[in-house]
């Protein structure tokens, strides 16, 4: 084959004509629009609907005012004047940037003090934040285990905890979904392996069915064979416990027991970022060894003063978590009343089952027409017959505003043969 001059005359380079011809032709990421192709003709694929203004009880998506049913956002804190203004303040005195990772120049007053308020509010001697509740789970689990090691994990952990189990070579092991038996089971097996330490991790309230962990049994479970515990709070956080301290107030646990209780501040504290609280000693290893935290920058000042704003209003002012669980009660009893399976929900997580997934696609329709939104779970994100619309309560709704998405769920049940 002659070589065929492809390159402009400055460049006067020659390459075969059949490569030539590949470069002119190919699509090197081609290959993403049929995968995503694949996902659209499955209907897998996220059709992301646009928030436009705060998350609030009643928030604006793609321009229709909503009842929101389906926000993380539990105490309704993301929108809270305190912590509005305690970011502003921040931003007039640190600036908007730290301008470093934690370990050179980007800890500050502000993130230190963010520390010691999380360490004290949830009774632990110490306490580390990351960027995100994910990298807290991607950088820490894996500086926890060797080779050596033994990893026992719950079967429905969160996707984060799976990923940071993956970054290790430890021996995995994984137990029944909130099975205190099974785990007994394979703490044994795991023992046979001779590991050097075992961590057993579950998440404190699971995310789809809003159940939560039997952390008091997991810990008698862990102990006789030395094992540490990891729990991921994310949803238990400013829900569960003593004025929202937790899972391991909820279980009246402590961190000699439950040695590292990682959390977020995505959710119910309303802004962002993760965290984990335990011992100083935990806290001084994980900072010199979790990637996560030594390779990414820090918190915007804002970030962590809206946190500290976030403790302040869960230390002074009980009616928010009060309101919540009432709220919870009050939807859950609705639903159940008129035979909706609200599955194994204790918490403000409450599933409507459906059993098939376009029902839950037509539930979920209906109810946003009718001005509600609570979005479908379906398959892959959870079996086949499992689908279902997980609504998440907040604090904010009124009763009128419950009932309205109760009359909501009443008529759209009905119409797509629910109940
Ligand atoms: C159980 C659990 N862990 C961790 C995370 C990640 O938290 P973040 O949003 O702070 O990254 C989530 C968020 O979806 C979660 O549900």
């Amino acid at each position: 084959m002659a070589p065929v001059c492809v390159y402009g005359p400055k460049l006067r380079g020659t390459i075969p004509l059949t490569f030539a011809v590949k470069i002119m032709t190919r699509d090197p990421t081609g290959w993403m629009r049929d995968e995503y192709n694949k996902l659209v003709e499955q209907n897998f694929d996220w059709k992301i609907r646009e928030l436009q203004g705060p998350s609030t009880p009643i928030a604006k998506i793609d321009g229709k005012e909503v009842i929101m049913l389906c926000s993380n956002n539990y105490l309704n804190l993301s929108n809270n004047p305190k912590m509005k203004e305690a970011a502003l303040e921040a931003i007039k005195s640190h600036g908007v940037g730290s301008g470093s990772v934690r370990a050179i120049a980007g800890t500050m007053d502000i993130h230190l003090e963010l520390e010691r308020r999380l360490a004290n509010f949830k009774g632990a001697e110490a306490s580390l934040t990351y960027s995100a509740g994910f990298t807290t789970n991607e950088g820490l689990i894996p500086q926890l285990v060797t080779k050596e090691d033994a990893i026992i994990s719950d079967e429905l952990n969160h996707g984060s905890i799976i990923d940071g189990v993956r970054l290790t070579k430890a021996k995995r092991f994984v137990y029944k979904h909130n099975n205190v038996a099974d785990l007994e089971r394979v703490l044994a097996d795991a023992e046979k392996e001779n590991p050097k330490k075992m961590l057993v991790i579950t998440d404190g309230v699971f995310s789809m069915d809003g159940d939560i962990a039997p952390l008091d049994g997991v810990v008698k479970a862990a102990e006789p064979h030395g094992a540490m515990i990891y729990v991921d709070d994310a949803h238990g956080e400013a829900v569960l416990g003593k004025g929202g301290r937790g899972i391991v107030s909820h279980f009246n646990l402590t961190h000699k027991q439950v040695h590292f209780e990682m959390g977020t501040f995505s959710k119910a504290f309303g802004v962002m970022g993760g965290h984990v609280a335990g011992s100083r000693d935990m806290v001084n290893y994980a900072l010199n060894k979790s990637r996560s935290w030594l390779l990414s920058g820090s918190h915007p000042p804002a970030t962590a003063a809206a946190c500290i704003a976030a403790i302040d209003i869960l230390e002074t002012e009980e009616h928010h978590v009060k309101n919540l669980w009432e709220n919870r009660e009050y939807f859950v009893k609705g639903l159940q009343q008129m035979g909706f399976d609200t599955g194994f929900s204790q918490t403000p997580i409450i599933p409507a089952m459906t059993g098939e997934s376009s029902k839950a696609v037509a539930l979920s329709d209906g109810l946003f027409k009718e001005g509600i939104l609570a979005l479908p779970i379906v398959f892959p994100m959870v079996a086949r017959d499992k689908a279902r619309i997980r609504n998440m309560m907040t604090s904010g709704l009124s009763m009128e505003q419950l009932d309205i998405a109760l009359a909501a769920y009443e008529k759209v049940g009905k119409q797509v043969g629910i109940i």
